[in-house]
């Protein structure tokens, strides 16, 4: 028998909204046929996708992050300003393709302004540094009078942009990045960098690269490093993670969001650490601004093997399954159970690569399976996460080792009361879940669920657009408990009330 508790008055934190960020990224066609696509029935009078704009704001993203990703290690800005005539092609050698310049900047900025969306820029610490991140900064962000604002208003954009999120880089510890360093390295020019930022711009937030992933050789000794220099220049650090099912191991796949949330508690230790040494009352939060799933291994040729391509090649347009939706559910799970600590979390990436959306070049774009638990959370999770207790099974795996049978996260809205509850089933046969509010009164009013069907990668837009939610089991309401039935293998959101 599984139970999960909860008490509005125990509380995690408040849930910042920049958790339900995304990702656009000069790769493949992320960006040129995926947002952009002048021409293209729904484009507007700046070239972007009406449809794609619809399904962006459908699903929920409050945030995207630009312009990369590996991409933005060999990135010249000042190429992809001012007058399109006037920008040349370049070879961005992470992707090997030919990047036309005819987004930049600019166009991302104002296409996120339009849309209501926070933008979050990653500057050049690959071939670059501080003079083109302070550069860059002062063309969004400075006020007339000094060279690089002035540049923007020549461009035609008056007002300062106001970017608030910066990303020192990207992967800096991946040997695969474009100018890859160790952590001594990066972790002087970052604190440089960033000090230097400041004085353009003190009220912006920073991002320190962190580890790739958990699996990084360097795992840890980098955060202690990069820190150790960077602890009162950066707000956050940044984490990645991808997961995917190998050799039919289901049950690790299924595991990801423990994986996850034991990644988050040791970057979160590791920062801690450096804070403790330093007798600092500051705390660093995570900006965990690249997660999803990504057959990386199985389906991937690697970026080193690509040819060099042109015309927004198809690189990594993953299909998704019915599975992949429930993993990602779960993964938003491990998010939300940390929003005392991730401030900032980016599913990546927006359109085509590895993405919740798909298009085809004038033609259609759809949602991928994933799109639905993310659109789910990003509108129901609202106001504060709770301290869910779940006693449940555990199942052991492969990769993990044993973990919870079942998941769950739960926010409130301490203005109405309002509850979301999110529950991951990850065993092959229903179950019952005894929900216990002592000292409160709760009411779950509904909910729907991501179902893994056990049918594969629902390829295009037809047999995608066929994969939905469906209602979750009936809930019955007793004395002093409620009992949720959970399908196989899914995710399920519920909604209702919670008070004291
Ligand atoms: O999201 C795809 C790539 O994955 C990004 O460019 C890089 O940062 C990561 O390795």
């Amino acid at each position: 028998m599984t139970t999960i508790t909860l008490h509005p008055d125990f509380r995690v934190g408040p849930v910042d909204r920049r958790v339900f960020g995304s990702f656009v990224e000069h790769l493949g066609r992320c960006v040129y046929t995926g947002v952009y696509e002048p021409g293209h029935e729904t484009a507007d009078e700046h070239g972007f996708r009406r449809d794609v704009a619809d399904l962006t704001r459908e699903l929920g993203v409050t945030m995207l992050r630009y312009p990369g990703g590996n991409f933005v290690s060999n990135y010249t800005w000042e190429d992809a300003v001012g007058p399109v005539e006037d920008r040349k092609p370049f070879l961005d050698l992470a992707w090997r393709t030919v990047e036309p310049n005819l987004v930049g900047t600019d166009e991302f900025l104002q296409y996120c302004e339009r849309e209501g969306i926070e933008p979050m820029m990653a500057v050049n610490l690959g071939t670059r540094g501080i003079d083109a991140a302070i550069g860059l900064l002062e063309y969004c962000n400075g006020e007339a009078g000094t060279k690089w604002a002035d540049m923007r208003i020549a461009n035609g954009r008056e007002e300062p942009y106001g970017v608030k999120l910066w990303c020192l880089g990207n992967e800096m510890d991946g040997p695969w990045q474009i100018g890859h360093k160790d952590a001594h390295e990066y972790g002087k020019l970052a604190a440089a960098t960033g000090r230097a930022m400041r004085q353009v711009d003190p009220s912006i937030e920073l991002v320190a690269c962190g580890s790739s992933s958990m699996m990084m050789d360097t795992f840890g000794e980098w955060e202690r490093t990069v820190l150790s220099y960077c602890y009162d220049v950066v707000d956050h650090i940044s984490m990645h993670a991808y997961y995917e099912e190998m050799d039919g191991d289901r049950d690790s796949f299924l595991a990801s969001g423990t994986a996850m949330s034991t990644f988050i508690e040791r970057v979160a230790a590791s920062a801690d650490a450096i804070g403790a040494q330093k007798r600092s009352d500051k705390r660093i939060s995570i900006s965990f601004d690249e997660w999803n799933v990504w057959y990386l291994f199985s389906r991937f040729v690697g970026e080193t093997n690509l040819p060099v391509q042109k015309d927004a090649p198809r690189i990594i347009e993953d299909v998704y399954s019915a599975l992949d939706a429930v993993v990602v559910g779960d993964m938003i799970v491990s998010l939300l159970s940390h929003a005392d600590r991730v401030a900032v979390g980016c599913l990546a990436q927006l359109v085509n690569v590895i993405a919740p959306i798909m298009t085809e070049p004038d033609g259609p774009a759809w949602k991928q399976t994933t799109f639905h638990p993310f659109a789910t959370a990003a509108r129901l999770a609202q106001g504060e996460a709770l301290q869910v207790k779940v006693d449940s099974a555990t199942m052991s795996t492969k990769k993990h080792g044993d973990v919870p049978t079942v998941t769950a996260a739960a926010t409130v809205d301490p203005e109405t009361g309002a509850l979301a509850l999110f529950v991951t089933n990850r065993t092959a046969e229903e179950q019952t879940v005894t929900l216990r509010h002592p000292g409160a009164t709760a009411r779950i009013e509904g909910g729907s669920a991501v179902l893994a069907d056990h049918v594969g990668p629902r390829e295009g837009k037809e047999a995608a657009e066929a994969y939905g939610m469906v209602d979750a089991l009936p809930v019955s309401h007793g004395d002093g408990a409620i009992t949720l039935r959970l399908a196989p293998e899914s995710w399920t959101a519920f909604h209702g009330t919670l008070a004291s």
